[in-house]
């Protein structure tokens, strides 16, 4: 079958590799219908998160028919229209029974890594990196899927694959946000990211009954976005003082709950952004914090933070003072998608949640490197790339 490949940093490749089959007897293997680029995995192919290996084959978002089905799998039949999320959980150890899937002790197989980063392995992803699990991606025309019964979930018949595919991840991932970060009916939300995960915390939050959602970025088209197909507000951070309008929009307070939603990559108008990328590429901090450093100062005091984008170690200048003084709530995760994806169809089938807006480009899975060079640079409106590994 053809995938789309990792071959070194800043480089991928479609090639021919073997088919996947049933590994376990809890598996399926589906038919990738459609799969589609996300920012996390601009962190893995620029090299940020070096636990890949020449001919990985990239992907974790996506929907597919069902064309094997493992024996002690009860929920699935060949045939079947399916979306899956994309961290990988058993649905039985003790995290998965708190509904923490993306905790779960046994999704990933391979937790040493990851055990001597961070004290404890969290679960397994599709598609990203041997430090979660080693799994192949969705960007291939089959996809092995683990605990089948567990992760992957029937499309309801009202809703489109189009729709659908965001539920993989980026809806659940927004929604999430919102959730654990503890938006409440009348509050002042503020998420910085304009991307599709941003934009689905906002949508979330305003489902979830808060009184305004800014949402920040510096890409007009990308603002312009969120406000025609999310409706809410935002602020375009190269023209506009953030923490004073910000301020000024929450009756002098500040946000009640702040969401990043940028990642480990982030942009700076400001002198530390020159430091963090010196320090970034010197390898003395992993990470470029300034989506996060901003959402701590933003945010009013005994209000949450809620960091959705991925970090991978360590960073510098955290303002562990205001956190403290200020008696901030600062929470992260990698998503639950299981715990949330049965809730997001329903609401798509109702039309409370749209998504189609955010596959801005979709294409063979062969343009594969040039949809992903378009979503890297911000290229031609592009939110999100959708390959159709299948025609
Ligand atoms: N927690 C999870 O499970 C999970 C799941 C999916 C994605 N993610 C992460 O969420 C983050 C966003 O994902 P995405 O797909 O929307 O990415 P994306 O690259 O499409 O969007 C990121 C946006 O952040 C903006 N940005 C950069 N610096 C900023 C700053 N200082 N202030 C405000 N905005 C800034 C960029 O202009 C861009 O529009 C990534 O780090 C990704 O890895 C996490
Ligand atoms: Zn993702
Ligand atoms: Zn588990």
């Amino acid at each position: 079958m053809k995938a789309l490949l990792w071959t070194g940093v800043n480089e991928t490749s479609v090639e021919d590799v073997p088919d996947p089959g049933i590994q376990n007897p809890e598996d399926v293997v589906l038919k990738v219908t459609r799969t589609v680029t996300c920012g996390s995995d601009l962190h893995l192919i620029g090299g940020y998160i070096p636990f890949m290996e020449s001919g990985d084959v990239l992907g974790h978002e996506f929907v597919g028919e069902v064309v094997e089905v493992g024996p002690d799998v009860e929920r699935h039949r060949v045939g079947d229209r399916v979306v899956v999320s994309s961290f990988i959980a058993c649905g039985r150890c003790w995290f998965c029974r708190q509904e923490l899937y993306s905790a779960c002790d046994n999704g990933n197989t391979n937790p040493a890594i990851t055990e001597s980063l961070w004290g404890q392995a969290p679960g397994g992803c599709f598609g990203y990196s041997h430090a979660m699990g080693g799994f192949a991606g969705s960007h291939a025309q089959y996809v092995r899927v683990p605990y089948a019964d567990v992760g992957a979930f029937a499309i309801p018949d009202g809703v489109s694959d189009e729709r659908a595919l965001f539920a993989s991840d980026s809806a659940a991932t927004g929604w999430m946000g919102a959730d654990l970060g503890q938006v409440r009916p009348g509050d002042v939300v503020a998420v910085w990211g304009a991307g599709a995960v941003g934009q689905m915390a906002a949508r979330a939050s305003m489902l979830l009954g808060a009184a305004h959602v800014v949402v920040i970025d510096r890409y007009d088209y990308r603002l312009a976005a969120t406000e025609r197909h999310v409706g809410c507000e935002t602020l375009n951070y190269e023209r506009t003082d953030v923490q004073a309008e910000l301020l000024e929009r929450s009756g002098g307070r500040g946000p009640d709950v702040c969401i990043e939603a940028v990642g480990m990559e982030a942009h700076s108008p400001g002198p530390a952004f020159g430091y963090d990328q010196v320090k970034q590429q010197l390898r003395l901090q992993t990470d470029r914090p300034t989506a996060v450093r901003e959402a701590v100062y933003a945010c009013r005091k005994g209000g949450s933070v809620f960091v959705l984008g991925v970090y991978a170690g360590f960073v510098d200048k955290f303002p562990l003072g205001a956190m403290m003084n200020k008696g901030l709530t600062v929470r992260g995760s990698q998503m639950h998608g299981q715990r949330y994806i049965p809730m997001l169809l329903e609401r798509m089938a109702r039309d409370e949640l749209v998504t189609e807006h955010l596959a801005t480009h979709t294409m063979p899975l062969t343009d594969g490197p040039r949809g992903y060079k378009m979503f890297k640079n911000k290229e031609d409106g592009n939110l999100r790339s959708v390959f159709l590994p299948n025609g």
